[in-house]
């Protein structure tokens, strides 16, 4: 039988810096595993205004991607839209107010797919917003340490099958 496809879409504030990284780190992650076809990896924000000018990947995540050799396609900001519940199988939030901002959006979280990315640690926290703190190296490696928790947790948890 076919595996289902996992699918995630990391969110945050603006979709420009942190949540887009996650979703690169992750699919350089998935395809160095030969996993790349078992997951819909995409990101979204909770705030609509970078989608409405048609904002693309912060110049400064970009440089972290590719001083960390990390491949990336064109980008643009989207927001999270209440369908996104039913499309996707986690729901991955930087920090605590896009958990709040998602949970009003998509209203509530019944299937409990709704978590801070760092929760799949050994050490829960928010990824601390680079668009504030200027810090663009602690954001990666708090999405690269999250994201192989994450992947961790699906191995753990046996949702991964077999490659
Ligand atoms: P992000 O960072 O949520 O990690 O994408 C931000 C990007 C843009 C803004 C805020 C945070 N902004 O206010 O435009």
């Amino acid at each position: 039988m076919k595996d289902k496809m996992i699918k995630v879409l990391f969110v945050c504030l603006g979709n420009i810096c942190r949540s887009p990284m996650a979703e690169f780190v992750m699919k350089q992650m998935v395809a160095e595993k030969g996993l790349a076809n078992k997951f819909e990896i995409a990101s979204a924000a909770t705030e609509g205004y970078n989608e409405m000018v048609h904002e693309a990947l912060d110049y400064r995540a970009a440089d972290m991607l590719r001083q960390m050799k990390v491949p990336f396609t064109q980008h643009y900001s989207r927001q999270i839209r209440k369908s996104d519940y039913a499309k996707f199988d986690y729901i991955l939030a930087m920090d605590d107010n896009n958990v709040r901002d998602i949970l009003n959006i998509v209203g509530g979280d019944k299937d409990h797919k709704v978590h801070r990315l760092l929760d799949f640690t050994q050490n829960p926290r928010p990824v601390k917003d680079p668009w504030y703190t200027g810090n663009f190296d602690e954001a990666y490696w708090d999405i690269y340490e999250g994201c192989q928790a994450f992947l961790d947790f699906l191995n753990n948890a046996k949702i991964l099958g077999t490659p």
